[in-house]
């Protein structure tokens, strides 16, 4: 069965038989990551929502290490094989055939910019990813705030086995947000990630699960480097 790990923040290990992934691997300065770079698995593919710091992370380092491409907006994509990356640019509602897996970029709302020494580098749209493997939909939200067009990718693209969805407010949507986007999205099972990070996104990811299993929703409060199957 294929496993996702919860790595700290928003990064998530996607593990198969055919294959190995990564989602938004900020490991190297990260107060909650539960793995170094070098504890990550070899991987055919990584996969960046958007262009912030705490997103694209290790992911050059990752890609060099790996042979395997950073998978994201064109203009995110692209920055990184500027920096040396193997890179496979795509754009909002595209999808891409790994040959083990699916990889489907949809909508989120957000910012998306890459912070250098030098300035801003724009990095396009960020998004949502989407990854089937084996006939079984993951969908990490990356950075979002709530929209009512996460009822129309579920229904386009579910049935979602796991949704990581960020509840940590402050950047992305919080609790009640979260809540709502549970709703819309109706996955067998909800993984809270964007929290307790930094203090500005400090949350209870136990009412997020309260309140979803309110409304008879299953959440997995993943702790970093807690995996689970599905
Ligand atoms: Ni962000
Ligand atoms: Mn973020």
């Amino acid at each position: 069965m294929p496993k996702v790990t919860f790595c700290g923040h928003s990064c998530v290990l996607f593990e198969s038989a055919a294959g190995n992934a990564i989602f938004d691997p900020f490991l190297t300065g990260n107060p909650s990551a539960s793995h170094t770079p070098k504890e990550i698995p070899k991987l055919s593919a990584i996969l960046l929502s958007h262009g912030h710091g705490d997103h694209v992370g290790d992911a050059v380092e990752l890609s060099k290490r790996d042979g395997a491409p950073v998978i994201a907006t064109y203009e995110l994509a692209s920055y990184c094989e500027s920096q040396g990356a193997e890179a496979v640019g795509m754009n909002t509602g595209g999808s891409y055939d790994l040959g083990w897996a699916r990889v489907k970029l949809v909508q989120a709302f957000h910012s998306s910019s890459y912070q250098t020494a030098e300035g801003f580098i724009y990095t396009g749209m960020p998004n949502g990813i989407l990854v089937t493997v084996e006939g079984k939909t993951v969908y990490h939200l990356g950075d979002t705030a709530l929209f009512s067009d996460l009822g129309l990718i579920a229904r386009r693209n579910g049935p979602i086995a796991v949704a990581f969805i960020p509840i940590g407010d402050h950047y992305t949507m919080g609790i009640e947000d979260a809540v709502e986007a549970w709703n819309l999205i109706r996955p067998s099972a909800a993984v809270p990630v964007h929290y307790n990070t930094f203090p500005p996104i400090r949350q209870d990811p136990d009412r997020f699960a309260a309140k979803v299993g309110a409304l008879g929703g299953a959440v997995r409060v993943l702790a970093p480097g807690e995996s689970m199957e599905f």
